[in-house]
């Protein structure tokens, strides 16, 4: 790669992920590692960053590693826990804080000339999080900035590039944190702003295209976000030499089966479209625990797409659209580092296309970062804003048992929510959203006749990543709307019910 990068070392804050988001969207390559498990190569980072901590560092667990190969030799930025622990490594005191500082604080400059504070307001809004405090700063050190309750909230070690604050510039609510975070790698570690969509894309494409030469690869497209911009890059690379496979599992919203297939062929991909509905109907017939459901349905998927890899002859690669939170290792609470790799085969049993050498373009990406790269090789904005949608489908909104007529009964009623939220404008406001049929039947009336027919329930939720969400408000004139459409539209169905539990403790899917 022929950009700066910056390192940030884990040392297990809920905040990490956003730091290196943060950095990306100054146009700067950032990577996480956990603090304990150090790239070998500390020449290929221009810049450090030590992020916060859930630990004291006066604890006798506390992590306490050797910053002697980084401080003073490079730019390095010590966050909340990194900044107390700069301090305690190099000399100063940390000591427990009489109250928890926990929200708001306003910024005093004590020293305002440094370049660190450039743009930065005086009396600015800072996000505190910790419970100790720096009572004495490490030798050296000089004092530019305080908070009403936290004198020692931004120092620097005078002779280095070192600099630390005790609040957090990744959050939003530091409302200059991401000048600060500028100031100190563009300004002060001299970190080149360059890292762009445009250039992830021709460095990626140029990559791929060394790295496959004529090799065939093969990929699966879901419909979703992360395997069409993978394809995207890859077609770019490798031509009519990327053979993607797109699965109907019955299982899609309504027409999506048909409308993805072609936006896939209009997008120039060579793309099978392989239907196998009712293979997938057959494994989950009679099945309504929804683990059995999930694996009844991840067996079938994997038949499927192997049967169709083996029709490629003398393929060589398995591309995947892995992204960067699935293979970051952060630092768990209690100090060993967790892979959030997922393992999802047993080694020896493999269906063959398993076996295949993985291609993973998208592997250093946020899913934001995904859209972005996605927009620069001009695709549908409609593609790309997609909500997420579960791998299993309607088969966990379906709760109990499937047959093909709740299917359809599902996909229609989705269908009324999905393009009623399209066209009130809400879609693009909404994280993800679908409908879940009940496993009950109600009494109404319709006409002068009694009813006892199904209850749908519709889900709408704002969210970062799906680890937790909010329901969403819709306007009650949507929810009257939407309602009666679906009622009045949709055989089977006499009632609607809006979902207003968040995650946690409820999940966004109800299976
Ligand atoms: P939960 O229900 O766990 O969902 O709050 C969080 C996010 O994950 C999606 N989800 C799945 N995605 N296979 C998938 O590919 C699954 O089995 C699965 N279960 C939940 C869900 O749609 C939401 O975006």
């Amino acid at each position: 790669m022929q950009h700066d990068k910056v390192l940030i070392l884990d040392f297990g804050s809920q905040y990490t992920q956003l730091i290196a988001r943060r950095v990306r969207e100054l146009n700067i390559y950032s990577e996480i590692h956990p603090f304990n498990k150090p790239p070998k190569d500390l020449d290929q980072y221009k810049a450090v960053i030590l992020s916060g901590s859930p630990m004291s560092v006066r604890s006798k667990d506390a992590f306490h590693p050797d910053l002697s190969e980084i401080r003073g030799k490079k730019p390095m930025l010590a966050v909340c826990y990194g900044a107390q622990y700069l301090a305690h490594f190099s000399g100063g005191e940390v000591a427990e804080s009489n109250t928890r500082e926990y929200g708001r604080a306003k910024l005093s400059f004590v020293e305002d000339s440094d370049t660190f504070l450039e743009g930065i307001h005086e009396g600015s809004q800072v996000w505190m999080s910790h419970s100790d405090t720096i009572k004495i700063l490490p030798k050296n050190g000089v004092l530019l900035a305080s908070t009403h309750d936290v004198q020692n909230a931004a120092y620097k070690i005078e002779g280095e590039t070192t600099y630390a604050i005790q609040f957090h510039p990744e959050v939003y609510h530091s409302t200059d944190g991401k000048q600060l975070l500028e100031n100190f790698l563009v300004k002060i570690a001299n970190v080149n702003p360059d890292w762009t969509p445009n250039a992830f894309v021709q460095e990626t494409v140029d990559d791929l295209k060394e790295k496959l030469g004529n090799d065939k690869v093969v990929l699966g497209l879901s419909g979703g976000v992360d395997s069409s911009v993978a394809a995207m890059l890859l077609h770019k690379a490798i031509g009519k030499n990327l053979y993607c496979i797109f699965v109907n599992n019955g299982l899609l919203r309504k027409n999506e089966f048909t409308d993805v297939l072609e936006q896939y062929k209009g997008m120039g991909l060579n793309v099978k479209g392989v239907d196998a509905s009712a293979r997938f109907l057959d494994a989950l017939a009679g099945k309504s625990d929804p683990e059995d459901k999930r694996k009844a349905i991840g067996r079938v998927f994997i038949e499927v797409f192997d049967d169709e890899a083996h029709r490629i002859e003398d393929v060589k690669w398995l591309a995947q659209g892995t992204i960067y939170p699935d293979v970051i290792e952060s630092v768990s609470a209690t100090g060993g580092p967790s892979a959030t790799i997922k393992s999802h085969h047993n080694v020896g049993g493999l269906p063959d296309f398993m076996k295949l050498k993985i291609v993973e373009p998208l592997k250093a990406l946020f899913k934001d970062e995904v859209r972005r790269v996605g927009a620069s090789m001009d695709m549908d904005k409609t593609l790309l804003g997609r909500h997420p949608f579960p791998g299993p489908g309607l088969a966990i909104r379906i709760l109990g048992d499937i047959t093909a007529e709740k299917v359809r009964i599902l996909q229609e009623v989705d269908a009324v929510f999905i393009n009623g939220l399209r066209d009130a404008g809400l879609y693009d406001k909404v994280w993800q959203a679908g409908a879940i049929l009940l496993p009950v039947n109600s009494v109404g009336v319709m006409g002068d006749e009694r009813t006892y027919e199904k209850c749908v329930a519709l889900r709408a939720v704002e969210s970062t990543d799906g680890m937790t969400a909010d329901w969403v408000n819709l306007p009650y004139e949507f929810l009257q709307k939407t309602s009666n459409d679906i009622i009045n539209k949709v055989k089977g169905v006499n009632r609607v019910v809006y979902d207003i539990s968040s995650k946690p403790p409820a999940t966004i899917e109800w299976e």
